[in-house]
């Protein structure tokens, strides 16, 4: 069986491959706003210390299961913890799966955008328009919503029906050098604005004032989401990695390089926002308005983002591909566990997850007023309340229960199975070798993942269930 598998091809490709899944709608979408509505500054300080002293244990954690095993994420669970495990992995894959099914429809929304600005870049921005108009106009177009989403679909599920080398790290290899280019130009342009210096005085003077308990579970429940952690996406590709390959300075690499594009897309946007003087509009607007409503509108106003016009398609196109590289690691969790566990080839079981997902996105597509079945649906009663704080719509549903309740508990779930099942021969055997860089502690990484990071977790989820906090 292990023949059959793929491989990296090298530990770049692997390092390209896993830091596509990081970044993505998480980074651009997610955390720029999250860090708007906590008022920056002390906010981002609390997130980089969760991403160093949880999500990095973690990320370690997973890499270290998957390549010892070399089985994706129930398999593995299986074998290095134990056969009870396996409820773990299929807990991952079914928030893979859930995940996936969303996720699609706010990518494809970039490629809305992007031939909405193109055509702007062509034809010229109609100063009538209103783009919070724009997009409710396009989210309520149940046939549209279903296109777009399909075509993102069949994206995803042509890069996964590939396999490892000649699908994910191809495009891996590809797109994310483009994305890191895009963003540069970005940035330098930011740089020129004049709401530059006060966009990094919200980001990074912290003012301690502004913290509340909420901004801290905030915090920790999204450096889960952005590093792909707790569902077995990074199981599934440290599955894929040769034993000469060091765990450590990957982790390091992919964390930190996903922690610098959180950061530089938030400054982009920021600055954008301050020059224009827009800080009320984008509280108004929420997570959605920032991305597709607020900066649509900015590239092409008169005098605020030099080059304005041509850089908005180019700045969809960025969204468009760190969300393709996020999906296909999604289906590539759902895609490996039905190869690996019940023998079926790879092309055909793509296309088996990848339809049977589909299935569900078309729930989630129609969620804005397409349909009103999908935008209603609901589970009333004290249930309907826990576990999906009483929302509406399959897209409203899912997001929530992804966030609160799916990605916690699997992640709670892989820090007790590394830190407390599996011996310290096995973790140690795979983490320390000659590649590991000088820097790391084993006996440290050990407490991190037997107490730091279960405790914190455990904050959460308590938080969730008792105090109804809601991350999504
Ligand atoms: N990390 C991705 C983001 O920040 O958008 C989301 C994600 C992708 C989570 C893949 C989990 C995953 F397996």
């Amino acid at each position: 069986m292990s023949e059959q598998r793929g491989n990296w091809t090298s530990n770049a490709g692997f390092i390209l491959a896993a830091t596509g899944s990081a970044i993505g709608l998480g980074n651009l979408w997610k955390f720029p706003f999250i860090t708007w509505e906590n008022n920056g500054g002390a906010f981002v300080l609390v997130y980089l210390l969760c991403i160093a002293a949880v999500g990095l244990p973690i990320m370690m954690a997973e890499l270290l299961i998957g390549r010892r095993t070399q089985k994706s994420a129930v398999g593995a669970l299986k074998e290095a913890v134990g056969p009870a495990w396996g409820f773990v992995g299929l807990w991952g894959v079914l928030c893979g799966f859930t995940l996936l099914s969303y996720y699609t429809v706010i990518a494809g929304w970039s490629l809305f955008f992007f031939f909405k600005t193109a055509g702007w870049m062509v034809g010229g921005f109609p100063e009538s328009t209103s783009l919070g108009q724009v997009f409710t106009e396009q989210s309520a177009n149940g046939g549209l919503q279903l296109g777009l989403s399909l075509a993102f679909s069949i994206a995803t599920v042509s890069v996964v029906y590939f396999g490892v080398q000649k699908g994910i790290e191809k495009i891996a290899r590809l797109f994310l050098p483009i994305l890191f280019a895009i963003l540069l130009l970005l940035l330098f342009t930011s740089f020129a604005m004049e709401g530059s210096g006060e966009a990094m005085a919200f980001i990074f003077r912290p003012s301690f004032g502004e913290l509340d308990r909420g901004s801290i579970l905030e915090a920790l429940g999204h450096a889960f989401f952005t590093l792909s952690l707790g569902m077995g996406a990074m199981i599934t590709y440290g599955s894929y990695m040769a034993k000469h390959q060091s765990i450590v300075k990957a982790s390091a690499i992919i964390v930190l390089l996903d922690t610098v594009i959180a950061l530089v897309a938030t400054i982009i946007m920021f600055t954008v926002i301050f020059t224009a003087g827009l800080q009320d509009q984008v509280s108004d607007t929420g997570t959605v308005g920032m991305l597709f409503i607020s900066l649509p509108q900015l590239f092409f106003a008169e005098g605020v983002v030099p080059f304005g016009h041509i850089l908005a398609p180019l700045f969809y196109v960025l969204v468009a591909l760190a969300a393709l590289t996020s999906t296909m690691s999604l289906l590539e969790v759902v895609t490996s566990y039905v190869i690996d566990e019940h023998g079926i080839p790879r092309q055909k079981a793509t296309l088996m997850c990848g339809a049977t997902v589909f299935m569900f996105t078309i729930l989630a597509a129609l969620s804005f007023g397409g349909a009103s079945f999908a935008t209603n649906l609901s589970v009333p009663g004290p249930i309907g309340d826990l576990f999906f704080a009483g929302k509406t719509s399959w897209f409203g549903m899912a997001d929530h229960f992804v966030s609160n309740w799916m990605l916690p508990t699997g992640g709670l779930a892989i820090t007790i199975a590394a830190g407390w099942v599996l011996t310290r021969e096995v973790s140690e055997s795979e983490l320390v070798d000659e590649t590991t860089p000088s820097w790391f502690n084993y006996s440290a990484w050990r407490f991190f993942i037997r107490y730091v990071a279960p405790v914190a977790i455990s904050v959460i989820v308590v938080a969730v269930i008792f105090f109804g906090v809601d991350f999504s």
